[in-house]
């Protein structure tokens, strides 16, 4: 089997979970990781082995480096994939895909222009709970789905977090920070979005680090944290969308997908396994559906899945086109809260293929 070698770039948080789990993945094999703090670079190849920890441009010279995975900060994706993409990389970016949609869209070009890769976050939806729900409506279990609700609500990240100006900073927010995680999971069950509307505020503008050495300093809040959204797809499903960093608690599932015969109850998002129930009576039992799926994902699974297509000639089903669809969508929440008109994407969205049943841990089709 073929091993793509892999160089990450960026050693922050999220860095150590796509490490845990790349080993999983006989395909794929971490060669080298880079950040602009060495310190943070030496810190993850010592913690899991990795050969070599090195500046930016040590990793993107090197020859034998096929792929880079760009766990760098929102604002740095851009950049740092277009770098990449230049020294002749394919490349996987984290969520957002870049900061704005015009960025987002020179990437999507560029690796077009040049026979590239280019994958993006989130790719949850390859998990078992994502599969098998997308499985139980593409085989007709709730007949035409017609509606659905999709709620992440919570009072925010500052009560734990100790540096959390970001979250509520341009580019992030409710919106930016999860919605990612859900509009791919209602992108990949219902398909292409006819139109968006929303409303938006800063409901909650007094906010108080609460760990850390900053506790106890006031938070600016500069973007909606409370964004209220209706999504009508091309099939002509309805469904509401609350991301809210506003809520301090609730009892509503992350999503639910409502068709003609049935009710549909689907994991969170932003994990990959998960029960999917159905529920076909008013006030009657939600069953767990069978699923064949492989479980235990955990990131990386979507790098894995772009270097075997590489290798396989097939499209790479958590890509950068996708990914784009989805910043395109969050803007246009934004655009419609703004101006109070219904906002069309502007970037078209076709599902990717399904991941195979059966498949065992490690595995790639
Ligand atoms: N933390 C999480 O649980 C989580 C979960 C899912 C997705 N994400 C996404 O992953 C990305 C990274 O998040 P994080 O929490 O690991 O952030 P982080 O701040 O902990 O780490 C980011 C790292 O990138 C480095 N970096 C920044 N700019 C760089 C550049 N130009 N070149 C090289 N290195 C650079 C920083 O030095 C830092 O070490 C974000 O896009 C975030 O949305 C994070």
């Amino acid at each position: 089997m073929h091993k793509t070698r892999i160089g990450i770039i960026g050693c922050g948080n999220v860095s150590a979970n796509y490490l845990r789990h790349a080993p999983l993945f006989p395909g794929i094999e971490v060669a080298a990781v880079a950040d602009l703090d060495m310190s943070r670079a030496r810190e993850r190849a010592e913690q899991f082995e990795i050969p070599r920890a090195c500046t930016v441009e040590q990793l993107l010279t090197d020859p034998d480096i096929e792929l880079v995975v760009n766990l760098t900060v929102p604002k740095a994706h851009y950049s740092v994939a277009m770098g990449a993409m230049e020294a002749g990389k394919h490349v996987f970016n984290e969520k957002p895909l870049a900061a704005t949609r015009d960025e987002g869209q020179r990437l999507v070009d560029a690796a077009h222009e040049k026979g590239l890769r280019l994958g993006g976050a989130p790719e949850t939806f390859l998990g078992s709970g994502q599969q098998a729900a997308r499985r139980a409506i593409d085989d007709g279990l709730i007949g035409r789905p017609v509606a659905g609700t999709a709620f992440m609500m919570s009072p925010g990240p500052e009560a734990w977090h100790p540096d959390p100006d970001f979250f509520y900073q341009y580019g992030g927010g409710p919106l930016f920070d999860m919605g990612p995680y859900y509009l791919m999971s209602l992108l990949h069950l219902l398909g292409p979005v006819r139109q968006v509307t929303a409303a938006a505020g800063i409901q909650k503008p007094d906010r108080t680090i609460g760990s850390g050495e900053r506790a106890g300093e006031a938070l600016v809040v500069e973007t909606p944290d409370h964004i209220a959204g209706v999504i009508t797809f091309e099939s002509g499903a309805i469904v509401t969308l609350v991301t809210s960093f506003a809520v301090r608690a609730h009892r509503h599932a992350p999503i639910e997908i409502y068709g003609t015969d049935a009710s549909l109850s689907v994991p969170d998002p932003n994990g990959f396994d998960g029960e999917v129930l159905l529920c076909e009576q008013r006030r009657g039992e939600w069953k767990p559906i069978a699923m064949n799926y492989c479980q235990g994902y955990g990131r990386s699974v979507g790098v894995a899945d772009m270097a075997a297509s590489i290798h396989n000639g097939r499209e790479h089903r958590a890509s950068g086109v996708q990914a784009l669809a989805v910043l395109d969508l969050m803007e246009a929440f934004l655009e419609s809260a703004r101006s109070g008109c219904a906002v069309a994407p502007r970037v078209p969205y076709q599902r990717p293929a399904p991941m195979p049943e059966g498949l065992e841990p490690g595995q790639m089709d």
